[in-house]
């Protein structure tokens, strides 16, 4: 294990290292599940948290569970209630819990008091109330007030400094749940002691929203495929069309200067050497297959086409280690899913090679391919992922390591 790993994990507490008979424990976790009238999409994010929850309530801890769901800007949204989660979190765990009227007001508050060793309490969603997203200190020290200490294992949150993410770990004493810490080593340690070659994979639409992670992954790969509308502004820097798909001129500069620090960094970038082209998303009868280097300026890029897709599979079959974020095509799109699929098939077949997936599109895709349980580690955050790749921390991370021994708050 590497200094930087050792450093990276070595100083946070586990949740299995921390006091917690008769404790009642503030569990922050990431439910924010996708959901459609009500209907949980995929609980993905719920069952990857029982096993700390498990562990908690085996060691007589009174649970508290906090999580947000959706954007409801510190309002009471009803359709953005926890109930439905927490109705699926009883399912999973045969047995009710009961979800407070409010975060951290009178109804958690009595709710709490009444609790044993051994019982779960979900509050309301954290976003309900203002002070979550601004991290306000008075709303931080009314949720750290419900409880003797703090488990963050809400991963997908972490690059958040909202109150129940950041705030109430500096004023109770804090640790980190079991899948906060698997994500942070499964990362950290590939992204940091790769078995090489070392493969990366970066598709998605905005090279802008990723040029951190594209250049700090420059330093660290052999081998990095840009793949996806993100390549099309690496055509346009190298003087050919990204058809009617529009570059904008920053993403130009960004792009030229990508392909600089690839050079500088000695690196090889990969771009696709074709593409299947669409008149538009509404027409995929249109679809057909182009060079990269003639791409009509009436049509656009919707998925790798098949010279492309050979050789991303065959630089994967020799890597021995692969991070994957951002698919190649419009996956969403049945007719543009093909490269895509095909990928995500040709990556669960690795054999003896760390396969990590991040980021909410790649693994949403090798979810609908139906290959996630294949993979070496699938990741439950979004955007925390990709800036964990980019920074190898997060603030919710750096809270826990600032937490205090004894509680701050009454
Ligand atoms: C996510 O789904 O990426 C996390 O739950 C964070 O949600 P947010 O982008 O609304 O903060």
């Amino acid at each position: 294990m590497s200094q930087e790993l050792r450093q990276a994990v070595g100083e946070l507490i586990p949740v299995s290292a921390l006091p917690c008979r008769g404790k009642t424990v503030l569990v922050r976790v990431d439910y924010n599940v996708p959901m459609a009238d009500g209907v949980i999409l995929d609980d993905t994010r719920i069952t990857a948290t029982l096993p700390t929850l498990n562990l908690l309530l085996e060691g007589g801890a009174k649970v508290v569970i906090a999580t947000h769901l959706g954007r409801p800007k510190g309002k009471v949204v009803d359709e953005l209630s926890v109930a439905p989660v927490a109705g699926r979190l009883s399912d999973l765990l045969g047995r009710r819990i009961p979800v407070a009227g409010d975060v951290a007001g009178s109804s958690a508050r009595r709710l709490v008091e009444q609790m044993q060793p051994g019982d779960l309490l979900m509050l309301e969603n954290v976003r309900f109330e203002a002070g979550e997203e601004s991290n306000d200190p008075a709303f931080a020290a009314a949720l750290a007030s419900l409880a003797d200490c703090y488990v963050n294992d809400a991963f997908a949150t972490a690059h958040r400094a909202h109150a129940s993410t950041a705030g109430v770990a500096r004023l109770l004493p804090s640790a980190a749940g079991l899948l906060m810490m698997r994500e942070i080593e499964v990362l950290q340690k590939v992204l940091t002691e790769p078995a090489r070659p070392f493969l990366a994979i970066v598709g998605g639409a905005k090279v802008g929203s990723k040029v951190g992670l594209l250049r700090s992954l420059l330093g660290k790969v052999d081998l990095l495929w840009v793949v996806g509308a993100m390549a099309m502004p690496f055509f346009v820097a190298l003087g050919k069309s990204s058809g009617s798909y529009p570059v904008a001129e920053a993403e130009l500069q960004m792009a030229k200067e990508l392909l600089e620090a690839a050079r500088e960094a000695g690196a090889t970038l990969r771009l696709p050497v074709d593409c299947r082209v669409a008149a538009s998303m509404d027409a995929p009868e249109t679809m057909r297959a182009v060079a990269w280097d003639a791409i009509p300026t009436d049509m656009m890029s919707v998925d790798i086409g098949p010279e492309t897709l050979a050789r991303l599979l065959s630089d994967c079959a020799t890597a021995r280690t692969v991070v994957w974020n951002g698919p190649p095509g419009v996956y969403e799109v049945e007719q543009f899913s093909h490269g895509t699929t095909a990928l995500a098939t040709g990556l669960s077949q690795m054999e003896g090679a760390a396969v990590v997936v991040g980021g909410g599109d790649a693994v949403a895709a090798v979810e609908r391919a139906g290959v996630a349980s294949r993979m070496h580690h699938v990741s439950t955050g979004g955007g925390a992922t990709l800036e964990f790749m980019e920074k190898l921390t997060l603030p919710g991370i750096e809270a826990l390591r600032a937490a205090p021994a004894e509680p701050l708050v009454r």
